[in-house]
C-alpha cells in the first residue's frame, strides 16, 4: 500500500494536504475541525501584532462562473489579514496544540517592516507552541498600502532582510509565502532562500479585477459604489501557480538542494495535488476549496492521491517528487526535437518502402533517408 505520510523540514505530515490561509483556519474552532477532518497540518490566517490596524470590508468576495453559472471557477477577495486580537490568537494556538499535540499548526504571520517588531511576532507565536511559521510576503491588496505583504515580497533586499531577522530566532521550520504579482518569482525566491528560510510556499492569490456591473456600471465587489484590485484564487488560476512551482523547484533543485516547497493555487482534487508534487511540491495547500466543497473534501482528494500513486505504482510522495521537471525546456529546443522525430520517421518510412520493393541496398537507404531529412 502506498503512504501519503510525508516529512518536510522535520515536520511529520500524515498526508501532504495543508489548509492554506484564509477563512477556513480563521479561528480555533474551524481549525480544531479541519484537524478533526484528518488535514495533514493547517496554516492558520495571518496574524499580526496590532490588529486594530486591520479594518474589513462588505462585501469583500467576488466569483467567476463558468458558462453553465453553477460553477465557481475564479474568486477574487479584498479581505485582510486576521482583525482579531493577538493575545487571542496565541491562545487558540496554545489550546490547538493541547486537544491535537500531534496536528502540524503553521502561524502566518505578517509585520511592518520593523525588526524588533519581526522578533517580538515569531518568539512569541512560538512560545505558543506552533510548529513552524510562513511569512506572509504576498497578500496583494490593503496591506502593500501600509508597504506590507505583497510590497515587501517584490523587494528581493526586503525580502532578504527580513528573512534573516526571523531566521535568527525561529527555532522552529521557516516558509516565506511568495507573491505571483512578479515577473521573476525566481528572484524573490532567491531572496528568501539566502535570508534563511527552510522553505517557500506558492502562490499567494493574484491581484485582480473581477468584472464590472453592466447595470450600475460599477466594478466589483462594490463597496459603497467603489472598489479596488483584490486578489484572484481557485481553478482558474491553477495553470499560472504550476508554472511558477515549477520555475521554484528548478532554482531549488540547482541552488539550494535541500530547501522545501508547498505548492498552491486552485488545488481542488488528488490529481491537481499529484501535478504540483510532480513538479517538486513536497506539500500542497488548500484554501478556496475548502470554501467551496467544506473541510470533508480532504478525504477525497487522499483517495484519488494514493489512486493515482497506486497506478504508478509509487509507494511514497518521494517517488515521483519532481518527476515531471526533466520534461521542461527551450522553445527552440522543442524545435529541435520535433525536427529529428520528423527525419527519423521519414527514414523508417523509406527503409519500408525500399524493403517492401525489395532491392534494399545500404548505399539506397542512406541516400533515400538523406533526401528525405533535407524534406
Ligand atoms: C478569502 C481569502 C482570504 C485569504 N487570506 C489569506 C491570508 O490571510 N493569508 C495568506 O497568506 N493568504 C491568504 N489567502 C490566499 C490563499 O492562502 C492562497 O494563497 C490563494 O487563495 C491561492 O490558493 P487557492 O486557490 O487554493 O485558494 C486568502 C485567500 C482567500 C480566497
Amino acid at each position: 500500500m502506498p503512504t501519503l505520510a510525508t516529512t518536510v523540514n522535520g515536520l511529520k505530515f500524515p498526508n501532504p494536504f495543508v489548509i492554506g490561509s484564509g477563512p477556513p483556519g480563521t479561528n480555533l474552532s474551524v481549525i480544531n475541525r479541519a484537524f478533526r477532518e484528518g488535514w495533514g497540518g493547517v496554516i492558520a490566517k495571518t496574524v499580526s501584532l496590532d490588529s486594530s490596524k486591520v479594518v474589513n470590508v462588505t462585501p469583500r468576495y467576488g466569483k467567476l462562473y463558468a458558462a453553465d453559472r453553477q460553477e465557481v471557477i475564479g474568486w477574487e477577495n479584498i479581505e485582510l489579514i486576521s482583525d482579531r486580537p493577538f493575545g487571542i490568537w496565541l491562545d487558540e494556538f496554545k489550546k490547538c496544540k493541547d486537544s491535537f499535540p500531534e496536528g502540524i499548526l503553521i502561524a502566518s504571520i505578517m509585520e511592518e517592516f520593523n525588526k524588533d517588531s519581526w522578533i517580538e511576532i515569531v518568539e512569541r507565536c512560538q512560545d505558543a507552541g506552533v510548529d513552524a511559521f510562513e511569512l506572509n510576503f504576498s497578500c496583494p491588496h490593503g496591506l502593500p498600502e501600509r508597504k506590507m505583504g505583497a510590497a515587501m515580497g517584490q523587494d528581493p533586499d526586503v525580502l532578504e532582510e527580513v528573512c534573516g531577522w526571523v531566521s535568527s530566532v525561529a527555532r522552529k521550520p521557516v516558509w516565506a509565502k511568495m507573491t505571483p504579482n512578479i515577473t521573476h518569482i525566481e528572484e524573490p525566491t532567491r531572496a528568501a532562500l539566502r535570508g534563511g528560510c527552510e522553505g517557500v510556499s506558492a502562490i499567494n492569490t493574484i491581484r485582480s479585477v473581477i468584472g464590472v456591473n453592466l447595470d450600475t456600471l460599477r466594478p466589483e465587489p462594490s463597496v459603497e459604489g467603489y472598489t479596488t484590485p483584490g486578489g484572484y484564487s481557485s481553478k482558474a488560476v491553477k495553470p499560472i501557480a504550476l508554472r511558477m512551482c515549477m520555475e521554484i523547484s528548478t532554482l531549488i533543485r540547482n541552488e539550494f538542494p535541500g530547501r522545501t516547497l508547498s505548492g498552491l493555487g486552485g488545488i481542488e482534487t488528488g490529481e491537481d495535488a499529484a501535478q504540483f508534487i510532480l513538479l517538486g511540491s513536497d506539500t500542497v495547500q488548500v484554501c478556496t476549496g475548502v470554501m467551496k466543497f467544506g473541510y470533508e473534501c480532504v478525504k477525497p482528494m487522499c483517495d484519488q492521491l494514493l489512486a493515482f500513486m497506486a497506478r504508478h505504482k509509487f509507494e511514497t510522495l518521494e517517488d515521483f517528487k519532481g518527476k515531471s521537471l526533466p520534461y521542461f525546456t527551450t522553445h527552440a529546443d522543442l524545435v529541435r526535437r520535433q525536427a529529428e522525430r520528423k527525419a527519423a520517421q521519414k527514414a523508417a518510412s523509406a527503409v519500408k518502402v525500399v524493403k517492401s520493393d525489395g532491392e534494399w541496398s545500404g548505399d539506397e537507404f542512406v541516400k533515400q533517408s538523406d533526401a528525405l531529412s533535407r524534406g
